[in-house]
C-alpha cells in the first residue's frame, strides 16, 4: 500500500498553518481571518455604483418633474398694469346709483349722485367686503359691519380705520374711463 510520504511534510504543514508562502493563510484560533482584498476592483465598483446612482436620478427626476409642475403651475405673466382704462359705458351708472368695475386689480365703484361721478375703492377698509352705493341715504355702504362712507370714500361712521382709496373718473362719449388718482 503506498503511504502518503508528504502528508507531514514541512512544506504541506506550513501550508495548512498559514506559512510564509500561503497567499490566504489559515487562522490560529482566536484570530479574525483577514479577507484579502487584493483581487477586488475598486475602480470598477466605483463606477458602476456611479452609473446605478445616475440612473436612478434621472429615473426619479422623470418620474417627479410632471408631479411637481402639476402642484406648482407656471407663474403667469403679469398683465402691465395701465393708467387709464375704459371699463364700460356711462350709461351702465345712471343717475343716483353706483357700479363696481374693475380696474387692473383692483374693484373701483363708481358713483353717479345726481349727476356727480365719483370713483373710489369698491374694498372697505375695515376687513376688505365690497362696498355698495346706498341711493336711499347717498352714501357709500358696507353691509358686513355697517361701514359708511361719503361718495367720494371719507369715513361717515363704522368701524373702518381708513377712507377709501380716490381714483378719477370721467366720461367720453359714452365710455366711462377709471384713471389712477
Ligand atoms: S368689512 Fe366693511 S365694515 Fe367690516
Amino acid at each position: 500500500m503506498a503511504q502518503k510520504s508528504n502528508f507531514k511534510s514541512p512544506a504541506r504543514l506550513n501550508s495548512l498553518e498559514g506559512g510564509a508562502g500561503s497567499s490566504t493563510g489559515t487562522v490560529p484560533s482566536g484570530k479574525i481571518r483577514e479577507v484579502p482584498l487584493g483581487g477586488v476592483d475598486f475602480d470598477r465598483r466605483s463606477f458602476l455604483g456611479k452609473v446605478v446612482g445616475g440612473i436612478g436620478a434621472v429615473v426619479a427626476a422623470s418620474t417627479l418633474y410632471p408631479v411637481v409642475r402639476y402642484i406648482i403651475p407656471p407663474a403667469q405673466k403679469e398683465a402691465k398694469e395701465q393708467d387709464e382704462i375704459v371699463v364700460g359705458k356711462a350709461s351702465e351708472v345712471p343717475p343716483d346709483s353706483g357700479k363696481i368695475f374693475q380696474f387692473n386689480k383692483d374693484k373701483v365703484i363708481v358713483v353717479n349722485n345726481g349727476g356727480v361721478l365719483s370713483a373710489v375703492s369698491a374694498v372697505c377698509t375695515h376687513l376688505g367686503c365690497l362696498v355698495q352705493w346706498k341711493a336711499d341715504e347717498d352714501l357709500i355702504f358696507c353691509a358686513c359691519h355697517g361701514a359708511r362712507y361719503t361718495p367720494t370714500g371719507e369715513i361717515i361712521s363704522g368701524p373702518q380705520p381708513l377712507p377709501l382709496a380716490k381714483f378719477n373718473v370721467k366720461v367720453d362719449g359714452d365710455d366711462l374711463i377709471i384713471s389712477k388718482a
